[in-house]
């Protein structure tokens, strides 16, 4: 089915308010993303991985992981769609799909994404890893104050990877981005274009690292995961 990883990993990690790029922050002996990486790579469907980093990132290239023959590099843009459309780009027509994920997700775990791999090849259709709320679910007013509580039945959590034909993320980034639409994932590109998207029931411990508290839950849960 040739299917390419792209890991946007562009960002600057404002809300982590550290000098360092949060994917280049260490846990237990390893930096965020080598623990992706080493995640993605253990999925053998996935024949490539395109890893897109800001233009002034200098450390990336000092992995010895930045050396593994199924990864290679890009370089990304201001906002995340811009980082992985140049990713999706850079795909020459060898790849059919592209498998989205996040450089701050190091706890995703392969079962899942083989998981989503399988329910898009089989279905020919795309999707993304997702959880069901578990909280009840409040809508505020303006003011900030409860105005209703939302049924959770319908609501789910949005994770990655996400997964869709190459040309059809392309397509569906090219129209977004000409209509203004906020795109926060490529589900939200592909919805603004009506297609089908399979949500896929991923772990909740899947988590983005995102402020200095994540830090030390990812931890955790990679520790865990080792264990297990
Ligand atoms: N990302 C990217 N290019 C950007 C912005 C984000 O490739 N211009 C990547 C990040 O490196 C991260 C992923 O997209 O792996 C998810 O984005 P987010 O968690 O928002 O990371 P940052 O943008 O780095 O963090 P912040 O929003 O706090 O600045
Ligand atoms: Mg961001």
């Amino acid at each position: 089915h040739s299917i390419a990883a792209i890991v946007p990993a562009a960002g600057v990690g404002k809300r982590m308010q550290s000098d360092t790029p949060k994917q280049y922050l260490t846990i237990g002996g390893k930096c965020v993303i080598e623990h992706t990486l080493e995640k993605l790579l253990q999925v053998a469907a996935i024949e490539k991985i395109v890893v897109v980093l800001s233009k002034h990132d200098d450390v990336f290239e000092t992995l010895a992981i930045a050396k593994h023959p199924r990864i290679s590099t890009e370089i990304g843009g201001a906002e995340r769609v811009d980082s992985v459309y140049a990713g999706l780009t850079s795909l020459n027509d060898e790849y059919q799909w592209a498998l989205v994920h996040d450089a701050a997700r190091p706890c995703v775990e392969p079962g899942d994404i083989k998981a989503l791999i399988a329910t898009c090849t089989e279905s020919t259709e795309g999707g993304l890893l997702a959880y069901p709320a578990k909280d009840t679910i409040k809508r505020a007013n303006a003011d900030g104050n409860v105005e209703t509580t939302v049924s959770r039945e319908l609501i789910w959590h949005a994770l990655t990877p996400q997964m869709y034909k190459v040309h059809d993320l392309v397509k569906a980034i090219d129209f977004s981005l000409a209509q203004q639409f906020t795109i926060t994932d490529e589900s939200s590109a592909i919805e603004a274009v009506n297609k089908p998207s399979h949500l896929v029931v991923g772990s909740s411990l899947n988590i983005k690292i995102t402020s200095p508290e994540d830090l030390h839950l990812a931890e955790m849960i990679l520790q865990q995961q080792v264990n297990t």
